[in-house]
């Protein structure tokens, strides 16, 4: 604890805390955070909590050898010399990026998107690509942001940093309700205020695993022409599907440019690493001419983070030069184990946990997570005495919906954890349910309905 915090001190001025930025009394910002701050204190439980990445099979990647792979690339294809090659990773680097041609080439390889090295902005993981498109796109407090409620953490926090507001929508087992959308871009445009841009994360989306059938894809394409929406699409999960059954990313569907992709290299090898990107390829006109969405955000970029470290982009530069220009490629060696997870997860709660009571949950077929609704509020209290007496740890969803819905909702994450700690921290989890949560049928008495939620 630091000096100022420890002890009295009447000569240093006191900040009221209501003076700071409205977004730092926001629950949506500290969710993740708290969820930490338990998970340490209990360090013996099982962690369900925080979707991190797990190495890959054959362990830690060789960092030297893969940022001297790409040294060879520079030499080799950009003609510079070995002094020259090295200085650009010490250096600061354009904004923009420098591994830019690689990302398009692996885009195009990976999902069939079709774009420049010049459309596409290199960024401090896909939440600075994130909060600069946001920035980029909503020009007033009157453009809102749109979003299926529940959302992953990361945008909400983007926005409320951003002070933009968000409208929540609906979401159905296909994705997105574009009905509900199409509604709520009529109401937004009678208040005079507009929905300038719609995220989704159209594969196994985070928290709900949902993923976005190919005519709702379709429908909210058409839909964002009509109402002339941005789309920003999340493709962070989309390398996790059975091979063969990952549908086409809306950015390849789109044939008007609506689309704004963002990705990220933290789930498919290295979150340490916080790379990701952005591809913005639409055009703005103004009276210098037109120029591309991506110069204005690595304008914004150059005022943020000024540049994403060059030292973190050449590790992942030679990843995908080691890997054939694809990041599919570095994925497919933990692909199988993250789904072989989820499958040991989904069998062990159905295992486990009581089948009457009012516990429903969801099951994905990819991705990181899978979504309970308990029949008692979980808050940060039941967490605690969850780690505490029962040594399992989850994620409250309470502060990222939008409504009162999530109040009963919790996430499990499986993504780092071995079968036998899954198999393990499920049977907890049972016994911690099946004790704080269900409360048991006095004699004679049927047991409640399950509460209305998320399907099972
Ligand atoms: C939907 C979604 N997008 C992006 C990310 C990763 O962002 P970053 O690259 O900043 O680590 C996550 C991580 O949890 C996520 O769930």
């Amino acid at each position: 604890v630091s000096r100022h915090l420890s002890e009295e001190d009447d000569t240093m001025m006191k900040l009221d805390r209501a003076s700071l930025h409205g977004s730092l009394h926001d629950p949506v910002l500290g969710s993740m955070e708290r969820v930490k701050a338990i998970a340490e204190r209990y360090p013996g439980a099982i962690s369900f909590g925080l979707g991190a990445p797990r190495p890959g099979p054959s362990g830690e990647p060789d960092i030297s050898f893969y940022v001297e792979r790409y040294l060879a690339h520079l030499r080799r294809e950009r003609g510079l010399d070995e002094r020259q090659a090295r200085r650009l990773l010490y250096d600061y680097g354009p904004s923009r990026g420098l591994i830019n041609d690689l990302v398009a080439d692996a885009l195009w390889t990976d999902e069939g998107i079709g774009t420049s090295a010049e459309s596409v902005v290199i960024t401090v993981g896909a939440q600075e690509a994130l909060l600069l498109a946001l920035r980029a796109v909503c020009r007033t407090s009157e453009d809102l942001v749109g979003v299926v409620d529940p959302s992953y953490y990361g945008v909400l926090g983007a926005a409320r940093l951003l002070g933009l507001r968000t409208a929540g929508l609906r979401e159905t087992a296909d994705g997105v309700d574009v009905e509900d959308l199409a509604l709520r871009c009529g109401q937004a445009r009678r208040r005079g205020e507009r929905i300038r841009v719609v995220y989704v994360v159209p594969d196994f989306s985070n928290p709900s695993g949902t993923v976005m059938s190919l005519p709702v894809r379709r429908r909210l394409l058409r839909l964002a022409d009509r109402e002339d929406l941005l789309v920003i699409e999340d493709g962070t999960y989309g390398f996790t599907a059975e091979p063969g059954r990952h549908l086409p990313s809306l950015k390849s569907m789109d044939s008007s440019g609506r689309v704004i992709y963002v990705g990220t290299f933290a789930k498919i090898c290295l979150p340490g690493a916080r790379v990701g990107f952005v591809v913005a390829d639409q055009r703005a006109g103004g009276e210098d001419g037109p120029r591309l969405l991506a110069d204005e955000i690595a304008l914004l970029k150059s005022v943020t983070t000024v540049n994403t470290p060059p030292v973190c982009q050449a590790l992942i530069g030679g990843m995908l030069l080691e890997h054939g220009g694809s990041a599919a490629a570095i994925g497919a060696a933990t692909a199988p184990v993250y789904r072989r997870n989820l499958g040991v997860l989904l069998d062990a709660l159905a295992e486990h946990l009581p089948s009457s009571g009012g516990v429903t949950w969801n099951r994905p077929d990819g991705g990181f997570f899978v979504q309970l609704r308990l029949p008692v509020p979980a808050d940060d209290a039941l967490l605690e005495l969850s780690a505490r007496r029962y040594g399992v740890l989850w994620t409250p969803l309470a502060s990222i919906y939008l409504d009162e819905a999530g109040s009963h909702c919790i996430r499990l994450s499986c993504a780092s954890l071995d079968p036998a700690a899954i198999r393990d921290g499920a049977e907890r989890l049972g016994r911690f349910l099946r004790d704080a949560c269900v409360p048991r049928p006095r004699p004679g008495e049927r047991d409640r309905e399950p509460l209305p939620g998320r399907p099972a």
